[in-house]
Parts: C-alpha cells; structure tokens; sequence
C-alpha cells in the first residue's frame, strides 16, 4: 500500500501519477465545479487524485469555467464533447481518458457526498471489492429531503433495475461509485452506455459478478444549477434494461426505431383518411403525402428519442432529413419487392407483407443509423 503524498504539480502539468481519478459528467453547472474542486481538496488530503469534467458543450460555459480553473490548478482537467449528449456515455469517455489504479464517478452538484471519498477508496485498497458504492439505502444512508413522490419513483426503478442486477445491491440507481480500472476494462466493451444509469450499466455488463460494498452517504439538495431529470430520463433507462435483457439478440435502439415506425403507419393511415377520405386528394397524391409526412414524423421523433445523444441540429437536421428519406425510398422498394416476390410463390399475403415490412425496417435502421445520424463519427 503506498500512501504518496500529493506530488508538487506545477501549473499546466497533469496530475502525473494519479492514484485517484474523479469523473464528474456536467451539463450546465458552471456555479457548482468550482465549489466541488475546492471541496475534494479538503477531503482528499494526502491522496494523489486528479478530477475529470466531462461537460457537453453546456450553453452556460461550464467548459471555460473549468479550463480556468485548470489553468491554476493541475488536478484538474475538462473533457468537451460537441454535439453529443448522455450522462452514462460522458462518464465513460471521462474514466477512458484517465489512467489512474482507481477510477470514482460522481455529480457536479454537490448531492453527493465527497467526505465517503477517502473510506471509498480505502475499502477498495484493503479489502477484496471490485466495486464500492455510495448508497442511500444502507443504514447510516437516506434521500435527504426528498418528496414522496420522487422517493417511490426511484424505488421502483430500484425493484425494475433487480432483473439486470442483484438485488443484494440496495442502491444501484446511484451515480456515485468508486472501482479498480480492471473493472473498466473487463466491462467497458459490454457496456450499453444508454441514459443516466451507468452503476446499472456497469454490473449488468461484467462478465463475472462484481465484489462490491456500498457505504452511506445521505444525499444533498441542489443549490446552484437545475436537475436534468426528465421524461427522457425514464425512457433512456427503459431503453437500458431492454439492451442488457435482449440487447444480445437486437439492438434497444433498433426496438426504439421499430416503436416510433409503428406510431409513423398511425399517422400515414391518419392523414391519408383525412386527405382522401375527406375528399381533398385522389388515393395516390393522399398517399405520396401521407408517406412524406410519415418519414418527416419518424426521422424528428428518431432524431429526438433514439438518437437523443447525437440530435442532429439546425442545417445538420435538414440534411439528415434528406438522407433519411433516400434511404427510407430504397427501404420501401425492397420491402415491397421482397413482400411481392413471397406472394407470387405462395408466401401467404399476411406473411409476405411482414416479411417486407422487416426488411424494409431492418435496411432503415442499418443504413440510417450509418449515414443519417452517423453513429460514432462525432467527437
Ligand atoms: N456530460 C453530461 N451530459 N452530464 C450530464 C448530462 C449529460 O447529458 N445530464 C446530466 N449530467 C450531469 C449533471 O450536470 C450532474 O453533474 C450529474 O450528471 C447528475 O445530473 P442531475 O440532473 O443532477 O441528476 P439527479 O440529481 O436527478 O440524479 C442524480 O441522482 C440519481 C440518484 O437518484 C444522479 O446522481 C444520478 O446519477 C443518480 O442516479
Ligand atoms: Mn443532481
């Protein structure tokens, strides 16, 4: 056990030899980093630590306010992504870009309490744990002030979060934990890295069952700032629990993709009643536009639901209208070419139009997710 001193840093220089790393993902909480660096300061005297910021470009200029910061202080240091979105995802990239033995993740915030920081990382140094967790469900812990509405919310999310995860783990909706780099490595590649639950990410995806322990801590109001908690928020970890149960056999988001094409025929069958049943259009100009609204339909609700992480904005939104569009024409000739050659060989016409209609989705999917929203090519 080596217990260094904090090394002399000058300014500019990383946090060379980082026992310590502390992922903090932000999203406009320019008024809170500040205080929190100042606080680990405190509390993790005689650790060799260092502090990541992970901020998604925040309108309010949380990116700046930590740079400054950093330009005092080398245990600091920002990581900015461009056009990108997603708690779990930042902090991912943030433990990714550190090399220290011991890797913690926690909010900007101030809710979550940083004096368990130094027990944290001495249970994992002593004891044979992959993982400690901050918890407010262990004895000593508690929601702070919370009301009961948002209390219950988060315990059923707890009780749904027990198909993915052990139910030994009291707190897995927290987003406050510690664990040894290995731990990253063995999971990072099965991660699903989906919305604001990563500590559920995390032991849903090991491969062997994780040591773990969680220490209480009782939870803290904001002061400064607001909660990104949204509707959103719920969807993201619906879409989570649905990638680690069956994210082996189809991709959430592909589920996601199918769901907002199931609402599209609503609203195709919805305008074309309106405008050919209602006398304005003939059967095939109701069509041509009731198709063309239904895929303006689909890539905005794609565009905000499944790819949330990567929305395409601004003239970014037009062009990717338009690729979607090319690519959901080819995907409604292949649907109907293939529906057509099943029934012209006794396919059965319910079985060959779903098997059309299959294709067609799967090919939107596929080619939309490369070319449209261009998966993975973003900073
Ligand atoms: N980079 C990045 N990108 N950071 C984000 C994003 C995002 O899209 N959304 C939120 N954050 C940051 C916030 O700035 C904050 O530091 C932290 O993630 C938590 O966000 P809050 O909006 O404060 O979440 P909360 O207080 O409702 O939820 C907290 O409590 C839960 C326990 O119920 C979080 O700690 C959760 O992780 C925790 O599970
Ligand atoms: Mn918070």
């Amino acid at each position: 056990m080596h217990e260094r001193a904090a090394p002399a840093l000058t300014s500019g220089q990383g946090a060379a030899g980082a026992e310590l790393s502390i992922v903090v993902p932000t999203f406009k909480e320019k008024d809170n980093v500040g205080e929190l660096v100042k606080r680990l300061e405190v509390t993790l005297q005689g650790v060799a630590w260092e502090v990541i910021f992970v901020d998604d470009d925040s309108p309010d200029g949380t990116a700046d306010t930590v740079r400054a910061l950093a330009a005092t202080n080398p245990r600091v240091r920002c990581v900015q992504r461009i056009d990108r979105r997603g708690l779990s995802s930042a902090c991912v990239e943030g433990m990714l870009s550190s090399s220290a033995p011991y890797v913690a993740v926690m909010d900007a915030d101030l809710q979550h309490d940083e004096g368990i920081l130094p027990a944290m990382l001495a249970s994992l140094k002593q004891e044979d744990l992959d993982i400690v967790v901050g918890s407010r469900y262990v004895d000593g812990g508690g929601l702070g002030q919370w009301d009961e509405s948002r209390a219950a919310i988060s315990r059923f999310a707890t009780r749904l979060s027990h198909m993915v995860v052990p139910p030994e783990l009291k707190d897995p909706m927290s987003g406050f934990f510690m664990l040894r780099r290995e731990v990253l490595h063995q999971c990072v590649r099965r991660l699903s890295a989906l919305g604001f639950k990563i500590l559920v990410d995390f032991f849903a995806s090991s491969e062997q069952p994780l040591r773990f322990k969680e220490l209480p801590y009782t939870f803290r109001n904001r002061i400064a700032g607001e909660s990104k908690l949204d509707n959103q928020v719920a969807w993201d970890y619906g879409m989570l629990l649905l990638d680690k149960m069956i994210g082996h056999i189809v991709p959430a988001r592909f589920v996601a993709f199918a769901l907002i094409g199931g609402f599209g025929v609503l609203v195709h069958m919805a305008v074309l009643t309106a405008l050919y049943k209602g006398g304005w259009l003939s059967f095939a100009s109701g069509q041509a536009s009731a198709t063309t609204v239904a895929m303006v339909f689909n890539f905005a609700f794609n565009n905000i639901i499944t790819y949330r992480d990567q929305q395409l904005k601004g003239l970014a939104w037009l062009r990717g209208l338009i690729s979607f569009m090319l690519v959901c024409s080819v995907g409604a000739i292949a649907n109907v070419g293939v529906a057509n050659y099943l029934f012209d060989r006794d396919g059965g016409w319910v079985a060959s139009a779903l098997a059309g209609i299959v294709l067609g989705a799967v090919w939107n999917y596929a080619v939309t997710s490369v070319y449209t929203w261009g998966k993975g090519k973003k900073t």
